[in-house]
């Protein structure tokens, strides 16, 4: 299968990225975003003191959400409820905030060190369903790769 391919390819070229640790993930989300054009907007969260910090990003409009207390949004609801967050339409969703007025669809998978959530990798989409068990499978074996690294920069 084609696609299944692309991302072992691209999950195979994240362990050959040099640099320091923030330009790493930054290339990484910068390559996604280029490699898979559903990925419209991808963010790094890192939980401190039960809030969300953007670490870093890859998308052509900053956000205003820096911050997320874990109480709020799809990204804090992610961390409450220890899962994926996979929203079909996100224009109906009660607890979704809102970026950018584009985004259909929105995808959140927690980043785990030793059993716990230290972060998490979010992408809005502009299409409507963007994402499906492949695209939880591979952004979950993202987050495994870049653990030690963002945990490095909590
Ligand atoms: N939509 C997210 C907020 C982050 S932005 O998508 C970048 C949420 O509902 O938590």
């Amino acid at each position: 299968m084609a696609i299944k391919r692309k991302y072992l390819n691209f999950l195979q070229h994240i362990d050959e990225i040099k640099g320091e640790d923030l330009e790493k993930l930054k290339v990484i989300l910068d390559g996604l975003r280029k490699e898979f054009s559903k990925y419209n907007w991808i963010g790094i969260y890192v939980l401190r003191n039960e809030k969300l910090e953007l670490l870093v990003y890859s998308g052509d409009k900053e956000t205003e959400h820096k911050i997320i207390p874990i109480d709020k949004g799809l990204c804090g609801m992610a961390v409450r409820e220890k899962r994926i967050v996979n929203v079909y339409d996100v224009t109906n969703n009660p607890v979704y905030l809102q970026c950018f007025p584009e985004t259909k669809s929105e995808l959140v998978v927690p980043i785990y060190k030793n059993g716990e959530i230290i972060g998490e990798i979010d992408i809005d989409s502009y299409t409507l369903g963007a994402f499906n068990e492949n695209d939880e499978w591979f952004v979950s074996k993202i987050a495994e790769k870049i653990a030690d690294l963002v945990y490095k920069n909590i």
